[in-house]
This record gives structure tokens, C-alpha cells and sequence, in this order.
């Protein structure tokens, strides 16, 4: 993977599709070039295998759990290793093999603030909280805004099942996470042009869409650092930058937030992200998706496969920029 930190330029085009082109306040622009790793096959994947070692996690004993297809059961499911080596993870640095860099990250312990417009704010502990959550998997299909996709199985448990512990008040209209902010590990935040730490949101009828999934599992194991441990969320029909890694805060509030990369450059990466092929990212088209480990392109889908799930959210939203 080849990136480009430069000034004051852009890529053309052909070299900025379909990856991802990201301008800070500065114009700097972070080019990623395309095409994965050829060495991922050939990776020994050190710390990463750790992840299921029952003595290194507490909570492998949890997985896997048993399999929901409620939400389909898409194929082909993307080999695990490619998944694994192949991130986005800016906090870890701006190329896709960032999964060395991250198995850094501590975590544990790992503490989740509840705040905002709850009933009482609360901090618990991620082993504590997934003790009480109703474990199991789903398949999904992920499209990231950069044109790559992948289908993993997921473990987890429903986003809604997390808000309701969290006794949200009345008035609450938007849920609120944050990652971890540790540049001393995560040595990115150290940059000050970016508006750390990142941060996403989702309106509360999203967020207690049966769909809307946080992920602490995948591929039957606790979750790798380099795919947002201990806990992540997945909002499998929006762009993959909404589903916010590694969360330790939650915060419930009345007033839409500003997320990570809206804040960078909102007229190319907006509050919805719902994907569809027929809006075009500013710069290039979501028409068709590269699923990790082909050659082939593929065809996009509304709402990435999953409108008999979520289209109705967008009923009353329509005057909305829905799909940047
Ligand atoms: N969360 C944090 N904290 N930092 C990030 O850079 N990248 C997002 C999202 N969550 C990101 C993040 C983007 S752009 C994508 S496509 C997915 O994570 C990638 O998830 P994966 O690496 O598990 O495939």
C-alpha cells in the first residue's frame, strides 16, 4: 500500500479512485495509492494470533457465540487474514498495515464512560459489560467509503441492547462514541490537524435499529486491536468510517454531533454516510466495490444490501444529505 503525505495538491483522479482522499484544514492531502499488501499472505501475524489465546483474554471463553442469520447470511465471507491486515485505523498511522503498530494498545483494563442526557451517568468495565450483554454472531457485509468491502462475521450483541443499559433520557436524540485518545500508543493524535479524539454518532432511532451491532468478537474470537478492540460499533448499511473503533465513551445528547471526518472536510463526508451507489463520493464513484482478496468489481448495493432493514429510518429525512 502506498501512501503520499504532501502539500497543497491534489491526485488525479485515476490514482485517488478508489481510495480514500482525505483533506485536513491546511490542505494537506493523504493519498492512499490501491491494492493490497501482497505480503499479507505471507505475514506470521505476531500478537495478532494472541487474540484467542484463552490465558492472553478473559472473555475468549464467550466465543463463538451461536450465529443470528436474521440479517442474511452473505458470501463469500472475506479470508480472515485479509481482514486482519488490512485496517483502517488512523490512530495507528495512515496505510492499511497498521495491524503491527496496533497491538500496542492496552486493553485492559478497559473503562467505558456513560454520560450525557442518561438517567445516571456511569463508568463500568468492558469484561463487566460483556458479561451482562446477550452475546452472538452476524455476518455482515462492510463497504468502506474508499471503494473496498469485505464480509465478516461479527460478534457482538445489538446496538439497542446497549442503549437500553444505558437508561437514556427522554429527550436524547443522538448517541455519541468516542475512541480512546493515547498518543503516546496511538502516536497519530499527536498531529494536532486532526480532530482527535475520533468521534462518530448515530440518531437514537439508528442506534436501536436491529441492525446496528458492537462488536467485541470476529471470526469466533475476541476481537484483534487492528479491528477496534475491546469494543467497536458496526452500522453495516452506512460507510464503514460511521463504525467507530476501540469506544470509551457514550454519550447521549439532544444536539446532532460533528464527527471525526466531517470535521476534516464536510463536503466530502457528512453526518448519514448511508451507502449508495448512485451518489458519487466528490471525487470518485460508489457505483461498484472491490471485495477484499478479488480482482473483480462488484456492483454496490443501496444501502449496501440492507434496505428492507433501515430504509424506513429515512422516510421523514429525505430534505437530508443522506448518502455523504
Ligand atoms: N475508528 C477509529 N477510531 N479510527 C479509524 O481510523 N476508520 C474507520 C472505521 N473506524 C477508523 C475507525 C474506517 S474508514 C473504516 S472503513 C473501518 O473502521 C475499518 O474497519 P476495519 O479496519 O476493521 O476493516
Amino acid at each position: 500500500m502506498l501512501i503520499k503525505r504532501s502539500t497543497g495538491w491534489q491526485l488525479p483522479e485515476r490514482q485517488a479512485t478508489p481510495e480514500g482522499l482525505y483533506l485536513d484544514r491546511r490542505r494537506l492531502v493523504q493519498a492512499m495509492g490501491l491494492g493490497l499488501a501482497a505480503s499479507a499472505a505471507s505475514l506470521a501475524l505476531p500478537g495478532v494470533a494472541a487474540a484467542d489465546d484463552k490465558a492472553v483474554d478473559p472473555t475468549a471463553h464467550f466465543y463463538p457465540p451461536k450465529r443470528n442469520d436474521k440479517f442474511g447470511d452473505p458470501t463469500p465471507v472475506t479470508p480472515e487474514r485479509l481482514a486482519i491486515t488490512y485496517n483502517n485505523y488512523y490512530e495507528f498511522g495512515t496505510d492499511k498495515s497498521i495491524w503491527r503498530a496496533a497491538q500496542k494498545l492496552e486493553i485492559r483494563p478497559w473503562t467505558i464512560k456513560v454520560g450525557g442526557m442518561v438517567e445516571k451517568p456511569f463508568e463500568i468495565g468492558f469484561d463487566d459489560l460483556l458479561a451482562k450483554m446477550p452475546l452472538e454472531e452476524r455476518v455482515y457485509r462492510h463497504r468502506c467509503v474508499e471503494t473496498w468491502s469485505m464480509i465478516v462475521p461479527w460478534s457482538g450483541f445489538a446496538m439497542k441492547s446497549l442503549v437500553a443499559f444505558c437508561k437514556p433520557a427522554g429527550g436524547a436524540k443522538y448517541v455519541v462514541m468516542k475512541t480512546l485518545q493515547k498518543p503516546s500508543v496511538m502516536f497519530e493524535q499527536k498531529d494536532p490537524l486532526w480532530p482527535w479524539p475520533y468521534t462518530e454518532g448515530l440518531a437514537m432511532d439508528e442506534a436501536t435499529n436491529d441492525l446496528a451491532f458492537i462488536a467485541t468478537g470476529l471470526y469466533g474470537k475476541p476481537i484483534g486491536k487492528q479491528n477496534g478492540a475491546p469494543i467497536r460499533l458496526v452500522v453495516p448499511w452506512k460507510y464503514g468510517f460511521k463504525s467507530v473503533k476501540s469506544i470509551v465513551s457514550i454519550e447521549f445528547t439532544d444536539k446532532r454531533p460533528v464527527s471525526f471526518w466531517e470535521a476534516l472536510q464536510d463536503n466530502e463526508y457528512g453526518f448519514w454516510a448511508n451507502v449508495n451507489p448512485k451518489v458519487p463520493h466528490p471525487r470518485w464513484s460508489q457505483a461498484t466495490e472491490k471485495p477484499l482478496g478479488s480482482d473483480e468489481r462488484i456492483p454496490t448495493q443501496l444501502y449496501n444490501g440492507y434496505g428492507e432493514f433501515v430504509s424506513s429510518l429515512y422516510e421523514n429525512r429525505k430534505s437530508e444529505k443522506l448518502f455523504m
